[in-house]
């Protein structure tokens, strides 16, 4: 496995297409799931200007904290509750541009102000995890995160 990303481009876009591959092959070879979470939040972390990234898991009906970087955080998250508890009742990505517009929205950083979520799946489709990404920046993510980031989790399958 490498030891150390290597990210071109200026863009979001190329960035992504530069940190897709090394970010699969990080995961791919690895089956221990908080060391796989692990590094992926460090890579995804380490790749942009982001305020918190990270993963809340799925036990006994909650979401509860996992591997991330950025500043502590909320340790549990109900079903349907906040940003990360809808993407997973909804089964699908979320994009808030602006979090104090989101109903329900669950401040763990004060410096919060946009956030995507995107849903983990097991095998068999069922919501197992969620990647949450916050902004200090409003409306700092779209489509196209939605699409990598979502990319990215798929390769997560194996793990759960
Ligand atoms: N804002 C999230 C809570 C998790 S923190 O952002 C790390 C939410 O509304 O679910």
């Amino acid at each position: 496995m490498a030891e150390h990303l290597t990210i071109q481009g200026e863009t979001k876009e190329e960035k992504y297409q530069t940190l897709l591959p090394q970010a699969q092959a990080l995961v791919q070879h690895e089956d221990d799931r908080i060391a796989a979470l692990a590094n992926l939040a460090a890579a995804l972390h380490s790749t942009f200007d982001w305020l918190w990234t990270g993963f809340y898991l799925v036990k006994n009906q909650q979401l509860v904290l996992g591997p991330f970087q950025g500043p502590i955080a909320c340790t549990r998250i109900p079903h349907g509750k906040g940003v990360c508890g809808s993407a997973w009742a909804q089964n699908r990505t979320l994009v808030v541009p602006d979090v104090d517009a989101f109903p329900g929205h669950i401040a763990c950083s004060s410096s919060a102000r946009s956030e995507i979520v995107v849903p983990i799946r097991d095998a068999g489709g069922t919501v197992v995890a969620v990647l949450d990404v916050d902004s200090s920046k409003l409306d700092q993510f779209d489509s196209t995160d939605a699409r990598y980031l979502e990319q990215i989790c798929t390769a997560l399958q194996h793990l759960f």
